[in-house]
């Protein structure tokens, strides 16, 4: 199959090197010409486990090229795909407007009957929008298929091919057809739904994931109260298999660009129709006040923070990604450098746009590693659980070069086992606090 994806993000890039992989002729584009450069030079302008690759393999086999004109990519494909952004508004509302242009634009260049399917995360009533764009743009035969995308970022390229279900949220049987075949290789769970469902879906499935995690959350801060272990808890519950393990692990909340947007996106999208989501409201505010119990547990320890080195070990929102959207680490910082800490930060490979994220001062210092950042720190803060950090022996390492061995896990990475082989105070989430048997020399 011919196919044309617009929009080179996360979705859109990952979707069309899989689909290329699959054996159909892919053609991406994306407006911004710096970013089709880098992909004609084989570089990847995201950094997403396995995709470089897969980019290399599929160019060179002549299956996946990279444009920034539109007209090429239309003209050619059975299927276009609108992958682009839908930041959020002030409101909290999708912004639309990159949808819309670039449905006109399809429409424009339309020279025979194609079909337009959906994957950027649109709320209930925009593929009809999509739909009436083009009508009032070309005379050709089209159709419209929502198919909601379920990637992670970290796994996406794992996620796309293997998905838990597509859903097809379409209208016509010629559209259904062709896109039931275009997934077949995926998997066999295909659910083929009206496409204001198909709209739905990801949006609850979303909400539903953002509220196991704000629950747990809160589960995990009454553990600290009562004296039970979040960990143990979240263990014995996920085993029932109406309620499943995933999803509930205690932490600092989530970030990233989905779960922040959307779960708004549809407060929003519920309130416009006079409904006041409040379960919703509240798993937001939960997740927005969760990261902050990191300074408080600093307070605890260290008393005040005025003058303090805190080492920061993880700054994208989740690891395996170098994004760092609605990332806990920026509030986390920033609060820290309000309360007069000094910080030293690492992160093995979302430093550099975590710096643009963040105003540069004196106080804020970024390390080469994780060893770097502890050097002569008062507590370290893991706040993003990548493989790197969850090594005991590079915590055992780092200890003795501390003023202070304390050990504040943002994401419960750590066993008790694991503590008593340091000389660390231990202090996680939703879980006793811990001491480690090893006794440490601190630097003065
Ligand atoms: C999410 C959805 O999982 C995916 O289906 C959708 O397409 C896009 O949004 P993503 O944002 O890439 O994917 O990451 P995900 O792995 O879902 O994690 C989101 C956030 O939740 C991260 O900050 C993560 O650290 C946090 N999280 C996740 C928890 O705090 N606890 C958990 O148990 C799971």
């Amino acid at each position: 199959m011919n196919i044309a994806v617009i929009g080179t993000g996360y979705v859109g890039l990952v979707s069309g090197v899989c689909f290329s992989d699959l054996g159909n002729k892919v053609i991406c584009v994306d407006k911004d010409q710096s970013k089709i450069d880098m992909l004609n030079n084989m570089d990847v302008p995201i950094y997403e486990p396995g995709l470089k690759e897969l980019i290399k393999k599929n160019v060179e086999k002549g299956n996946l090229t990279f444009t920034s004109e539109i007209s090429k990519g239309v003209t050619e494909a059975d299927v276009i795909i609108i992958a682009v952004g839908t930041p959020p508004l002030p409101s909290g509302e999708a912004n639309l407007s990159f949808i819309e242009q670039v449905a006109k634009d399809i429409a424009t260049e339309m020279n025979t009957y194609k079909i337009v399917m959906t994957k950027s995360t649109v709320p209930v009533g925009t593929n009809e929008q999509i739909q009436q764009i083009i009508s009032r743009n070309t005379d050709q035969p089209f159709d419209v298929v929502s198919v909601p995308e379920f990637l992670r970022e970290g796994s996406a390229v794992h996620d796309t091919f293997n998905p838990d279900r597509i859903i097809i949220g379409v209208e016509s049987k010629q559209a259904e057809d062709v896109i039931i075949e275009l997934h077949k290789p995926l998997t066999e769970k295909i659910i083929v739904t009206d496409i204001r469902s198909a709209e739905m879906i990801k949006y609850a499935s979303n909400a539903f994931l953002a509220t196991k995690i704000s629950f747990i959350n809160e589960i995990a801060n009454i553990c600290e109260k009562v004296g039970a272990d979040v960990t143990k808890v979240a263990n014995g519950m996920g085993l029932d298999k109406r309620i499943g393990s995933a999803f509930l692990n205690a932490g600092i909340g989530y970030g990233g660009s989905c779960f922040p947007k959307d779960t708004q996106a549809l407060i929003q999208i519920a309130g416009n129709e006079d409904y006041e989501f409040k379960l919703l409201k509240s798993v937001v505010q939960v997740n927005n006040e969760q990261r902050y119990n990191i300074i408080e547990k600093l307070k605890q320890s260290l008393g005040s923070l005025s003058g303090q080195t805190i080492a920061i070990w993880g700054l994208a929102f989740k690891p395996d990604t170098d994004d760092v959207r609605d990332a806990p680490a920026k509030e986390i910082i920033e609060e820290l450098n309000k309360a007069g800490a000094h910080i030293k930060a690492y992160d093995p490979i979302a430093m550099e746009n975590f710096k643009s994220l963040i105003e540069a001062n004196e106080n804020i210092e970024w390390c080469v590693s994780a060893k770097e950042a502890t050097e002569g720190s008062h507590a370290v803060c893991l706040l993003t659980d990548w493989k790197e950090f969850k090594d005991l022996k590079l915590l055992k390492s780092v200890q003795n070069g501390m003023k202070q061995p304390i050990f504040v896990d943002g994401r419960n990475v750590f066993t008790k086992e694991d503590i008593q082989e340091t000389g660390f105070e231990y202090i996680s989430i939703g879980r006793p606090s811990m001491k480690g048997r090893i006794p440490v020399t601190v630097t003065q």
